[in-house]
């Protein structure tokens, strides 16, 4: 873990100005040895001195939201308690199971008492629709649903009753930026309040295009490439990808398609728009790699192309048996 290493006396105000500047990784505690302290931070900070080593983690909040609610639910009703829930930014979006519904008050105003965020929601469908939003229910705190979530250096502003967004893909953009090349031109055709294109511009010279459907992603990017200090270029694009692409005069060395439920519709798009040698980091729902590999190669054949798979696996379980897969094809 990456620390910033002060002498004890100046452990307190470095913290503060380290919180103040959304600088200091709230996941670890603070070590100290007996002259120094060993701060956890985000990202590199000049002016003071930066070390490596061990910290223990902070105590998972799930578990501790459980025992909270112990004396307000019974055990059975705690046990069938959904406790995995979504922190984005100052807000937490909850899952509660039908059985423990009348009890959804209770478990909102502990969530709040516990994570001392600012607001409280919990899931009232699926996500859904072409804009990939679910509906939710303001349950405690105060309703205001516009937040700034902070991964990996990047401050993500969003409004979460209006945009995609999943804190649960903060690995998988982190993998997939490390895996570009300063100088490339990048499309990601679904790129929501853009986590992938600020996380990758953040760190790469690159250009990219952004392009979404939802007016209210772009508003959002829009300011999030204010919001950040970027190496690389992003140009927004507000419209559906199919259309948008026809003005695109250019070939890109990456296309992103994070769009698991209909990403390979859009396939025949990204294969005409890939550079020879390009990289298709593709995504779908699937309980195997096959099915998406055979789409990559079937979408390839169509106009003569070839697809070498480069990497597969698994983002993230979306049901007992199903998974949000990644597959990463370099075209010829
Ligand atoms: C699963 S979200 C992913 C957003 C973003 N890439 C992320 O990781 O947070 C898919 C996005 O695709 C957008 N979308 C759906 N159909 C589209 C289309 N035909 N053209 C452009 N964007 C589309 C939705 O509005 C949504 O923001």
């Amino acid at each position: 873990m990456k620390c910033v290493k002060v002498p004890l006396k100046q452990l307190n105000d470095t913290r503060i100005k380290l919180m103040e500047k959304g600088l200091m990784n709230m996941e670890y505690r603070i070590k100290t040895s007996e002259d120094y302290g060993y701060i956890p931070i985000n990202e590199d900070v000049n002016d003071y001195e930066i070390v490596e080593i061990e910290l223990e983690p902070m105590k998972k909040v799930p578990h501790n939201f459980s025992e909270l609610l112990e004396g307000e639910l019974s055990s059975e009703e705690i046990e069938n308690l959904r406790t995995s829930f979504d922190t984005i930014g100052d807000i937490v979006i909850l899952e509660i199971p039908d059985n423990l519904i009348d009890k959804k008050q209770i478990i909102g105003d502990a969530a709040l008492k516990f994570t001392k965020r600012k607001a409280i929601y919990m899931k009232k469908s699926a996500i859904k629709g072409t804009t990939r939003v679910r509906d939710l229910e303001f349950l405690s705190g105060v309703d205001d649903s516009v937040t700034i979530h902070k991964e990996h250096g990047a401050r993500l502003k969003l409004d979460v009753r209006e945009v995609y967004f999943s804190p649960r893909l903060a690995t998988e953009r982190k993998r997939v930026m490390e895996s570009v090349s300063d100088g490339e031109r990048i499309l990601d055709m679904f790129c929501g309040i853009g986590p992938f294109p600020i996380v990758i511009a953040r760190n790469k010279n690159v250009d990219i295009a952004a392009v979404d459907i939802n007016v209210s992603a772009i508003k959002y990017l829009n300011e999030n490439i204010e919001l950040n200090k970027l190496k690389g270029h992003i140009k927004t694009y507000c419209g559906d990808v199919r259309q948008v692409s026809h003005s695109f005069n250019l070939k890109f060395d990456r296309i992103i398609m994070n769009l698991p439920g209909l990403a390979y519709t859009f396939l025949d798009v990204a294969v005409n728009l890939i550079e020879d040698g390009g990289i298709i980091n593709y995504y779908e729902f699937s309980d195997s790699y096959e099915q998406g590999i055979k789409r990559l190669e079937n979408a390839c054949s169509e106009v003569g192309k070839k697809v070498e798979i480069i990497n597969c696996r698994k983002v993230k379980s979306t049901s007992p048996g199903e998974w949000h897969v990644a597959i990463d094809g370099k075209i010829n």
